[in-house]
């Protein structure tokens, strides 16, 4: 029997998924996903996700060691050691050391999706290691596949719908029965090719970040396979 695929479009729609017993793919590609697979690929032992900036300060003040990371508006809150760009992440500043991180839609979109039994973390950076993993799990549990593409504040994004579609271009797919959104994404993603940077690029969330002056990190996140690790949500952490 085939696989189900579903991609959900919106964060709030994690439920949704968590509710058909699925295996979970969060994708949010500008920056929180791809700041996450960065950090654990450049040694990080381990990221919790935090919902609001004054729960992540509170971590911190209870583990002066760990490190104080995320963004409001896209720029780094005051008081915090490191921002959301992955550049922030080198190996230097953040080898085996815990980073706790707040952003405003992908760490909340992560926690969401706690009652899931399996959540993985995608996005271009490693977007065939996840689909290789998702379709491991999905065969040995018998499972369900939602990607979830978590838009911004509400609102679809072009980028985390396109990585869906990238994702799901790496699996066989004549072994998935795929939902409308999962199909549209593939064919989006297809039809695509070479033009994903000019594409996000004029993306609303993409000249957010220009006008703020961090532009290079749209290119950064766009970079397919760059990495082979896959990040799991388990027990309130994010490790490999
Ligand atoms: C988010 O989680 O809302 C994003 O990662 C925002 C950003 O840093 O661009």
């Amino acid at each position: 029997m085939g696989i189900d695929v579903h991609v959900e479009l919106r964060a709030r729609d994690t439920v949704k998924a968590v509710e058909r017993g699925d295996i979970i793919a969060i994708i949010d590609v500008l920056r929180c996903s791809s700041t996450i697979v960065t950090a654990l690929a450049n040694g990080a032992s381990e990221i919790i996700p935090v919902p609001t900036v004054k729960k992540a300060k509170q971590m911190k003040q209870r583990h002066p060691d760990y490190i104080l990371a995320g963004e409001r508006k896209g720029l780094k809150p005051k008081g915090f050691e490191l921002g959301n760009s992955p550049r922030d992440f080198s190996h230097e500043r953040i080898d085996e050391k815990v980073i706790i991180l707040t952003t405003t839609d992908g760490t909340k979109a992560i926690e969401s999706a706690k009652g899931a039994t399996h959540v993985l973390i995608g996005s271009f950076l490693n977007a065939s290691a996840g689909g290789r993993r998702l379709y491991e799990i999905a065969r040995k549990k018998n499972c369900g596949i939602s990607l979830i593409a978590c838009g911004k504040k509400g609102r679809i994004s072009i980028e985390d719908f396109l990585c869906a579609g990238k994702i799901l271009e790496t699996l066989p797919t004549d072994e998935y029965v795929l939902s409308d959104s999962a199909l549209a994404a593939l064919l989006a993603s297809k039809g695509t090719g070479k033009r994903i940077s000019e594409l996000v690029r004029s993306g609303e969330h993409s000249k957010a970040l220009e006008e703020i002056g961090l532009v290079e990190d749209v290119e950064l996140c766009l970079g397919v396979d760059h990495y082979s690790i896959v990040p799991v949500f388990l027990n309130g952490k994010i490790t490999l």
